[in-house]
């Protein structure tokens, strides 16, 4: 899942993504977390990794993420946690990897606190949505995150929708490497847009809690122009964005009272969540280059 850039020494990678992630430990993240506490914005949680090899680290997994929770509680902050299936042995042992999530679950509701669950490629999105299905009706403290470049999402969605739920809509970020995998998907990145507004509007109109997770300033001000227009109130929505990007926008939103939750990924596997960044980040050869000659 995880793609290497290539060419580019891992030292390399890893240097030009720390604006990315908030260190390798716990205590680094809380930290982190208390900072963007005092600014203003919410955060939630992610124990960098993905696709495990075996069942036992897919446990740790687990414990990491529990050790987190506890440390959000300990600590007062304004934090949930979001998790990778894949992570926790999803392509290794679906129902295995359902225990070890509703693990996490009941260490958030202990705690209060709330469990998103993040989507993930194309291998993963149907087990992905099903295992959401079968926790959601007992379990009301977690969330799923929908992709708007999916056109499965218009299906997808509905089942999913109604006051007291609580969805994160992203444009989807796996897919590109593998078009030719997966058959339902839109690549124009204006109708891609179109469609996430669409999905917010369902939210919108169902009562749903939505998490808009994108830092596309135009979909942004869509977004804004509809919940004003539709007098949704601001309590029913957050804008969802990555440590380390876009900052400035942040700081407006959060200036004009909208809620911004911050994804704070933290821990020793960042190989493949940096990759993704980085490829995202429209300076990526200027980062590159004064990494390299700052080596
Ligand atoms: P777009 O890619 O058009 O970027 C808009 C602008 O943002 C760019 O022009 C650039 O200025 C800036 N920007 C974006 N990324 C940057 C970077 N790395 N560095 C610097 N500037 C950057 N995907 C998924 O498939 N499953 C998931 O569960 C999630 N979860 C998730 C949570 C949160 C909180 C966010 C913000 C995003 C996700 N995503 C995700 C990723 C999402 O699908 C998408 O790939 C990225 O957010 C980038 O798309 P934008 O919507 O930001 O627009």
């Amino acid at each position: 899942m995880a793609h290497a850039i290539p060419l580019v020494p891992r030292a390399l990678v890893q240097k030009a993504s720390r604006r990315y992630i908030a260190g390798n430990t716990v205590g680094e993240a809380v930290a982190r977390i208390g900072k963007l506490n005092a600014l203003g914005c919410s955060a939630t949680v992610d124990v960098l990794g993905e696709v495990v090899a075996d069942l036992r680290q897919a446990e740790r997994t687990v414990d990491e993420y529990i050790e987190v929770l506890d440390a959000i509680h300990a600590n007062g902050l304004d934090a949930n946690v979001s998790v990778k299936p894949s992570a926790l042995g999803l392509l290794l042992d679906e129902a295995r990897c359902e225990q070890n999530l509703l693990q996490i679950v009941h260490a958030a509701a202990r705690h209060d606190n709330f469990v998103r669950i993040d989507m993930e490629d194309a291998d993963c999105t149907q087990r992905e949505i099903e295992m959401f299905g079968r926790l959601r009706p007992k379990h009301s403290n977690v969330g799923l995150v929908l992709q708007a470049y999916l056109q499965r999402t218009y299906r997808d969605i509905e089942p999913l929708l109604g006051q007291g739920r609580n969805l994160r809509l992203c444009k989807g970020i796996y897919v590109e490497e593998r078009w030719h995998l997966v058959d339902d998907a839109w690549r124009d990145r204006r109708a891609i847009n179109a469609h996430f507004l669409h999905h917010v509007g369902r939210c919108f109109d169902t009562g749903t809690f939505v998490g808009i997770a994108t830092h596309d300033a135009a979909l942004i001000n869509a977004v804004t122009e509809l919940a004003h227009r539709r007098k949704i109130d601001g309590s029913r929505f957050e804008f969802q964005m990555l440590l380390g990007v876009c900052e400035p926008l942040r700081g407006r939103l959060l200036q004009a009272g909208f809620r911004v939750r911050i994804y704070v990924p933290f821990g020793k596997d960042w190989y493949g969540y940096s990759t993704r960044r980085i490829k995202e980040n429209p300076q990526i050869a200027g980062y590159l280059m004064r990494a390299m000659l700052t080596r």
